[in-house]
């Protein structure tokens, strides 16, 4: 059994349901949102602003070698520091991959983002806690030519956070054709831990892709099943290149993991049954390390790893593989990542026994932990992701969805797709819910007795401690978070992020309120 149970009979059945359908006609309080943040924002520089970093960043198409023979066309997010530390921007060699920007906390950054693309894009800083105006809500989308400013402070821990395209609808192939990179915060707190840093702190980037015979990305080819399932390649890439193998010294390494894939989940796990140390998730540093025999990744997750090559020979060759499980495609084994012992070499780090302090929310401290605020996935007609039965509409915010700056809430997320009660379900696929602006803490799963053999194939290798902004919620599971909205007032967005789903209009926006 796996999640991938639309088949081309369910296909036919709910396509023919008819699209014309309306979906998110409920009686919304119709705000204005959009056009409130977009009449001022990232039009121009503040001059009260002064950045400890400025870069910029510019999305155009280019050509890279990845395959022998023809060169791919690829899109790709081209920076360079304008003010501040030249170390902040880091290029990834031979990839198509952005670049990596590298900051402290508390620091003031200002990016200028300049489209020069051939359609309207925007950068959203995923993870990070930002005002309204820095986050990239589709309705900033600028168009071929325009320049876009951010400006934020770091507000955030130190942590593995990245950034990536959300203009409405071609999310999706806009990261796909290779707009993403990553955004590392460092902070006090980890600097004291002496992690591997340097050359030993190492991000992977894990995405899979499909190539036509003339080496070009092949993007939504199966049409309405690939924006059903989600996009699913049948080549592997670790930052931008295939076939990687990272060359490794006998010492520790702090290695940061982000499925940067369009939908598809990993389970993985070192092929000889070595343990996992996990020291991070989205939003930073656990408390304590967590030994894992797997981890499940779902797209927009990050991990931060503690590998410690010291026991290992020069010469040894290891593989982090993928393990079957119930994921959509996931039913084999197959290497993720290749590492090769190549050299010997003395380091004296150690892993922490404690990484961070994370004061944690309390359920009674929400301020609707009884009645937590419900969001329901499921298939609606006209073969439609829905939430709550509504899809993304640019200006809505529904009553419900008008939360209190300064409230802690508790979230509940139920996928329902798994129950098959007649047009509505009958479908099960996983859908990782991200929110935007903040991190929130796990507090519960569910899970029901129909979903409940598929989750186990996955479920092993949740990583639920510390902080998060995207929760794998899987068929038949019910997730329960807590999440506070501080400092910003605002229009933010949670969504699926399948990023086909979310193309699709699994979306909605909420609006933090004073
Ligand atoms: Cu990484 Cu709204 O997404
Ligand atoms: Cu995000
Ligand atoms: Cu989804």
């Amino acid at each position: 059994m796996n999640y991938q149970s639309i088949n081309r009979r369910d296909f036919l059945r709910l396509s023919g349901l008819g699209t014309a359908a309306v979906f998110g006609g409920s009686l919304s309080s119709l705000l204005s949102a959009c056009t409130d943040i977009s009449a001022a924002a990232g039009l121009s520089v503040n001059e009260n602003f002064t950045p400890d970093v400025e870069i910029a960043l510019h999305a155009a198409p280019t050509e890279v070698a990845i395959l022998p023979g023809q060169k791919t066309r690829v899109w790709q997010y081209q920076g360079e520091v304008l003010g501040g530390d030249v170390n902040a921007l880091q290029v990834i060699p031979n990839s198509y991959l952005g670049p990596i920007i590298r900051v402290q906390r508390g620091q003031k950054v200002r990016v200028q983002f300049t489209n020069d693309l051939s359609e309207p894009s925007i950068i959203h800083w995923h993870g990070l806690h930002v005002p309204e105006a820095a986050d990239g809500h589709p309705c900033l989308a600028i168009d071929p030519g325009e320049t876009y400013t951010y400006e934020f402070t770091v507000a955030d821990r130190a942590g593995t956070y990245w950034f990536h395209p959300h203009p409405h609808g071609r999310t999706g192939p806009q990261v796909y054709n290779g707009l993403a990179g990553l955004f590392i915060v460092s902070d006090a707190e980890e600097q004291a831990l002496g992690l591997p840093s340097g050359e030993y702190d190492l991000p992977l980037v894990i995405q899979d892709r499909l190539f036509d015979g003339d080496n070009q990305l092949v993007y939504g080819g199966n049409g309405m099943m690939d924006q059903m399932m989600g996009f699913l390649g049948n080549r592997l890439m670790i930052n931008g290149q295939v076939d990687f193998t990272l060359p490794v010294a006998t010492r520790p390494y702090h290695l940061r993991l982000l499925n940067g894939s369009n939908s598809r989940i990993y389970k993985l796990a070192w092929e000889d049954g070595t343990p996992l140390t996990v020291i991070g998730s989205d939003g930073g540093l656990l408390e304590q390390p967590l030994v894992k025999n797997s981890v499940t990744l779902a797209p927009a997750q990050r991990l931060e790893l503690w590998v410690d090559f010291s026991g290992r020979a020069v010469g040894d060759q290891l593989r982090l593989i993928n393990l079957p499980s119930a994921a959509p495609d996931g039913g084999a084994v197959f290497p993720v990542l290749n590492v090769q012992v190549e050299r010997q070499e003395q380091a004296s780090e150690t892993l922490p026994a404690q990484l961070s302090k994370i004061s944690g929310y309390s359920e009674n401290d929400a301020v609707n932990s009884n009645s937590p605020r419900a969001f329901t996935m499921a298939m609606g007609m006209g073969m439609r992701w829905t939430i709550n039965g509504r899809t993304f509409s640019m200006n809505e915010v529904d009553r419900d969805e008008v939360v209190k700056l300064g409230d802690l809430e508790m979230w509940q997320f139920t996928n329902q797709s798994g129950g098959g009660t007649g047009m509505m379900g009958g479908t099960a696929l996983p859908h990782p819910m991200h929110i935007h602006g903040l991190q929130f803490q796990i507090v519960s799963r569910e899970i029901d007795s129909s979903g409940r053999s598929d989750w186990e194939t996955l479920s092993d290798g949740f990583v639920d401690d510390g902080w998060h902004d995207t929760v794998l919620v899987l068929p038949g599971e019910r997730v329960k978070i807590l999440l506070k909205f501080e400092d910003y007032e605002g229009l933010y967005l949670y969504h699926c992020h399948n990023l086909e789903h979310e193309d699709m209009g699994m979306m909605r926006n909420y609006r933090v309120e004073a």
